[in-house]
């Protein structure tokens, strides 16, 4: 998979085709840049796999890489506009919506709810709805302007939402490590003694990619799930934004949330179709306290680990202190559950904008091909019929448990693997498409 093969695509007929291919013929190029934890996630669901081959495609293709890096660019350190307060709130409805449709009860828990904390609220979108949509009471935190993370600073809009809702300017990483500089949470209007019946944790997607490291972004969803579960009441609901991909430290986050929570559910509204995060919505928070100050310590661990160790820039990051849950098929099967929806409305997505690109941005529609379609022959094809069974080898050791993961001889022996890939596909040198992707 190069740029040269991919600038010859004339139709979307012809990015189908080429995942066939690949998924057919060498899924090498595919999986030797996943971790060994990863592999499984990708043997066992046909939806990731074909959503990874269409995002590397999509990523090659010059167009969307120059709209892309304009898009970081802007985003890095930018003033909300009206439209992105809108956004936000439609995105929002569209999780109710959504959620409502698959819990039908979930509507009057948000109507029964009284109080709300929202993590990184700017522009505040979420909170707006919650405000003109419930009888609820909020508390929001977000970055100050002048601090050195690239966020959406505070508009007058939130401040306007008073006296319903009160907006603390700090980092939510520095209130997880107990370093909160304006908030007492014994004291502060609108904390409820009990614990808040809904609290939202959105902070970390609009860091831009290559603005922070990404073990930046993972810091601070650990440091908002901690201060969501230190801080949410019983039978709470939690809506978290989380990466899609199957890293170790998502798993790890996911097993958290089964063992918290009563249902555990992935959305991805319309608007936030192409990103590659999801908003998990937990509820029923039914940890006791044993269990939530097992959990509690998990996260302040690595917490910890992050403050005192050099993690350089990626993904995977072998985290200290894994619990038992993530290792093992039950929770294989559990995320590929969960992730397999999202991970299709996000194929559909990239599939039907890559169309409208291949058109030359006009806005062709798109035939909807469920991920699943062409599986069954690819399978086939690569020997093997069944697609929940793993589809592709790769020489690395197949365990989803992060403590057997990969050596270095495992991973140069699927690089040349990748090589012999390239070479046989393309007749291209190798590195063409090396770049980090997500
Ligand atoms: C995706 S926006 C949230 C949108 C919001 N939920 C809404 O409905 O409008 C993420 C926000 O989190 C803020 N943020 C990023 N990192 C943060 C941190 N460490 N602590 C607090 N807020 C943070 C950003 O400044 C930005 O305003």
């Amino acid at each position: 998979m190069d740029r040269d093969t991919v600038s010859r695509f004339k139709t979307i007929a012809d990015v189908d085709a080429q995942i066939d291919s690949v998924l057919n013929d060498s899924p090498i190029l595919i999986t030797s840049k996943l971790s060994n934890f990863e592999l499984p996630f990708f043997n066992a669901s046909p939806a990731l796999r074909r959503l990874l081959v269409l995002k590397e495609l999509y990523r090659l293709h010059d167009t969307v890489d120059r709209t892309y890096t304009e898009l970081a660019r802007l985003n890095r350190s930018r003033t909300a506009t009206p439209s992105d307060l809108e956004d936000f709130k439609k995105a929002f409805q569209e999780i109710v919506k959504i959620t409502t449709n698959r819990y039908p009860a979930f509507r009057l828990v948000l109507d029964q709810a009284r109080h709300f904390l929202d993590l990184g609220c700017a522009p505040g979108g979420f909170a707006t709805w919650l405000l003109q949509n419930t009888l609820m009471h909020g508390v929001g935190i977000t970055l100050p302007p002048s601090a050195s993370i690239p966020g959406i600073s505070v508009q007058g809009s939130l401040q306007s939402l008073a006296p319903r809702f009160s907006v603390y300017e700090e980092d939510v990483c520095s209130i997880a490590r107990g370093q909160s500089t304006s908030i007492n949470w014994d004291t502060t209007e609108h904390i409820p003694p009990a614990g808040f019946d809904l609290v939202i944790a959105n902070a970390a997607i609009m860091l831009a990619e290559g603005a922070v490291p990404r073990t930046k972004k993972i810091d601070l969803v650990y440091a908002q799930l901690l201060v969501a579960l230190e801080h949410i009441a019983a039978g709470g609901t939690l809506v978290l934004s989380l990466w899609m991909r199957p890293f170790d430290w998502v798993i790890d986050i996911i097993a958290i949330l089964r063992d918290s929570f009563d249902s555990v559910y992935a959305v991805k509204p319309r608007y936030q179709a192409k990103t590659s995060f999801a908003y998990i919505v937990c509820q029923s928070y039914k940890a006791n306290a044993d269990v939530k100050h097992l959990h509690l310590d998990h996260i302040r661990a690595i917490i910890c680990y992050f403050n005192r160790t050099a993690i350089g820039d990626v993904d995977t990051i072998a985290l200290p202190h894994p619990s038992e849950a993530v290792a093992g098929q039950a929770i294989l099967t559990y995320v590929v559950e969960l992730f397999t929806p999202v991970w299709e409305r996000q194929y559909d997505a990239i599939r039907s904008n890559y169309d409208r690109v291949l058109q030359g941005h006009g806005s062709g529609a798109c035939p909807r091909v469920h991920p699943n379609q062409r599986s069954e022959s690819t399978l086939a094809r690569i020997g093997n019929k069944n697609p929940q069974m793993p589809a592709a080898r790769s020489t690395a050791d197949h365990s989803s448990d992060w403590r057997s993961r990969s050596a270095q001889r495992d991973v140069t022996q699927r690089q040349e693997e990748k090589n012999i890939g390239y070479k046989k596909l393309f007749n291209t040198p190798k590195g063409a498409s090396d770049r980090q992707w997500r």
